[in-house]
């Protein structure tokens, strides 16, 4: 559905242009109707790589393809919503005027039931007539992603879908997450929270210092980390990673960053 290939995306930084590679030669493949999460540390390079796939940024070498069309391709985001890390909106519209902006970008038509049921689906409706900028950080995520699901898309890319969000709003996020999935739909999104791996995914990728050093299926992943835990045995760690899951991903992106 997404193939990533060789991606690769340095930014010129500082007085000189020096390159920094944030991304570097990543090949990855999001398979159709599966839910894969992207896990890595601070500037390992997920929203890059998320921005890449998405159009917003080119990469400086490799190919991205979206059901066929390269990333840089419109037609590659007919089909695709996309919740951005830190959603704003423009000040002095209320949270229905912003949808309904947005609900006209879309190539079908999308009537009041439809922008209604992605509000309430979002938890957001009740907010509808505020204006956006006075809402919280939460809030706003809320509207970002009642924005993304507009439409029915089939892909659906979320970067840190989690963050900013309640207790309850993180429940409800993830059984919105369940219920794309039964339908079918291909999600790939990032997270920091481990333990989110072996609840919503089906495939997890790991990113750190821009390589790819992970991609497996859970299935899989899961059983690798089991015999990890059995070689490790007592010094498991506790508290904060306590599945085998949670500290196999914990120390694999710890090893990777001391190399
Ligand atoms: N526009 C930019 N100009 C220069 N460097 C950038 C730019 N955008 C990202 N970077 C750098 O690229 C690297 C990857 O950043 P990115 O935002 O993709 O990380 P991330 O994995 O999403 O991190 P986080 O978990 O904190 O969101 C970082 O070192 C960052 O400083
Ligand atoms: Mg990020």
């Amino acid at each position: 559905m997404i193939d990533i290939m060789n991606a690769t995306k340095y930014f010129r930084v500082g007085f000189f242009g020096t390159k920094k590679t944030a991304v570097e030669n990543l090949s990855l493949n999001i398979e159709e109707g599966k839910v894969t999460g992207f896990f890595g540390p601070n500037g390992a390079g997920k929203s890059t790589t998320i921005k890449m796939v998405v159009g917003l940024i080119n990469p400086s070498g490799g190919n991205i393809k979206i059901k066929g069309y390269p990333a840089s391709d419109c037609r590659s985001r007919l089909k695709l919503g996309y919740l951005p890390e830190n959603p704003s909106f423009p000040r002095g519209l209320k949270g229905i005027e912003i949808i309904n902006y947005y609900s006209k970008l879309l190539d079908k038509k999308i009537n009041k039931d439809e922008i209604y049921d992605a509000l309430k689906l979002a938890g957001i409706f009740y907010a509808k007539n505020i204006h956006a900028h006075k809402y919280s950080k939460g809030m706003t995520q809320r509207l970002a992603l009642a924005v993304s699901i507009l439409g029915d898309p089939e892909i659906l890319i979320f970067d840190e879908p989690l963050s900013g969000l309640d207790p309850v709003g993180r429940k409800e996020f993830k059984d919105i997450i369940f219920k794309l999935k039964k339908r079918k739909k291909t999600i790939f999104f990032s997270s920091h929270v481990l333990a989110d791996s072996k609840e919503l995914c089906d495939r997890i990728a790991v990113l750190v210092n821009g390589r790819l050093i992970k991609s497996e299926d859970l299935e899989d992943i899961e059983k690798e980390a089991a015999s990890y835990a059995e070689e490790k045995k007592d010094n498991l760690l506790t508290g904060e990673y306590s599945t085998p899951l949670e500290v196999y991903l914990y120390d694999l992106m710890l090893k990777s960053r001391k190399n």
